[in-house]
């Protein structure tokens, strides 16, 4: 099939030299005149992807590519500056804006638009729907054990399905904690795999060189060591990377924490399920509700969404009944309050099913694994 691709630009002798450029690679072409009309074009016909020269007359290129990213239909089309400007400030402020790339007309444009047009639409189309499982774990709030239950889940869900090849990735800016959960020192992570040329950062790169974590059953990518790092990440490469671990894992499970983003939304909106943790204290469930009805907003869908009220704070608070009723929504499991045994657990590195296999907590991860497997496979049919 043929990509769709629109093509705004004021200048019609610049558009039409493009379009003609597209063509000849077998591109279906539609052209827009200005940013109005680009917008209606974009969101009644649906492109593939989106070249537009952001210097327009009615509206702002960066305006432009914001109401873009804004919208569900067009949320996920790369897209495309080609502009005369090669001003520092005015690439800044299109990237800054949603442009995915910024491409600056002269001799060497074509071939940087042929390779870039390469390069979105593998990373776009129909990755995110190959693969393996993508489990994603998000909170309202930081110290709700996020980042614990990730990791403990995960190793629980490789002991239920031993055959399965498990990863778990590391999101949350400015800093990751799974690999100091784990108790990973090495130097291998997202920031610098992101850096990493696109044809490197492979399935086959994923499936061999990522550390395997031994006892946790799986293997890692390590998030950001620290806010200068996360400060360097390429966050355009987030999207083909999570693609290249689906295609090399049968589970991906990634720790996003509370560092929603632009970044991020598109890989909730695309999880198979998403592990919302909610913490018992009253001044955090209006945050969670917050969050529950900015998802449900972008098209996540409630059935995939797997809700644990865990009991990180403490034996105070809230019952299930309670959160139940201030969020107006189904808590699908409860985690107890550990004691220290969780934090004793994570500072030795240790599953905590491993370190405390007789607590009756234990069970509850057990049992809480197979409800979360329960519910990925009744979305699947
Ligand atoms: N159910 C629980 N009982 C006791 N302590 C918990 C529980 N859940 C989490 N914790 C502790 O709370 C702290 C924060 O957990 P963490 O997983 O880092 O949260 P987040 O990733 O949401 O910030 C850690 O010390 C963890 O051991
Ligand atoms: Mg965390």
């Amino acid at each position: 099939m043929p990509n769709k691709i629109l093509v705004v630009d004021a200048d019609v002798a610049s558009r039409n030299f493009i379009a003609q450029k597209l063509l000849g690679q077998n591109h279906e072409v539609l052209q827009a005149g200005s940013g109005k009309e680009g917008l209606i074009y974009a969101w009644r016909d649906l492109p593939n992807l989106i070249i537009a020269d952001p210097t327009m007359t009615d509206l702002k290129g960066e305006e432009f590519a914001t109401k873009l990213k804004q919208d569900a239909r067009t949320l996920q089309v790369p897209l495309i500056a080609l502009s005369s400007d090669s001003s520092p400030e005015r690439i800044k402020s299109c990237l800054d804006a949603g442009f995915n790339e910024y491409i600056t007309k002269s001799g060497q444009a074509v071939p940087m638009i042929n390779d870039a047009i390469r390069r979105l639409l593998e990373l776009n189309g129909d990755a995110m729907k190959k693969g393996g499982e993508l489990i994603v774990f998000i909170s309202a709030k930081g110290g709700t054990g996020t980042s614990s239950l990730c990791a403990n889940l995960a190793m629980n869900i490789a002991i239920e399905q031993p055959d399965a090849r498990l990863v778990v990735a590391d999101l949350v800016l400015p800093i990751g904690s799974i690999a100091s959960i784990v108790g990973y020192e090495g130097s291998e992570n997202i920031v610098k795999v992101a850096d990493m040329p696109h044809e490197v950062t492979s399935s086959e790169y994923f499936r061999h060189e990522l550390p395997d974590m031994k006892h946790w059953k799986f293997n890692l990518l390590a998030g950001s060591p620290d806010p200068e790092s996360s400060n360097q990440l390429k966050v355009e490469r987030i999207w083909d990377i999570v693609a290249a671990l689906k295609m090399a894992y049968d589970y991906v499970f990634i720790d996003i924490g509370r560092s929603l983003s632009r970044i991020t939304l598109p890989l909730i909106q695309h999880a198979d399920l998403v592990t919302l943790l909610i913490s018992t204290d009253t001044s955090t469930l209006p945050l969670t509700k917050t969050l529950w009805e900015y998802l449900k907003n972008k098209g996540v869908h409630t059935d995939s969404i797997y809700s644990i009220l865990n009991r990180a704070a403490g034996l105070e608070g809230l019952s299930k009944a309670d959160a139940e009723t201030m969020l107006g929504i189904t808590i699908n499991a409860s985690m107890p309050y550990l004691n220290t045994n969780l934090a004793f657990a994570n500072t030795h590195h240790q599953p905590f099913t491993l370190k405390f296999p007789n607590d009756t907590a234990s069970l509850i991860f057990r049992e809480t694994t197979k409800d979360m497997l329960g519910v990925t496979q009744k979305i699947h049919v």
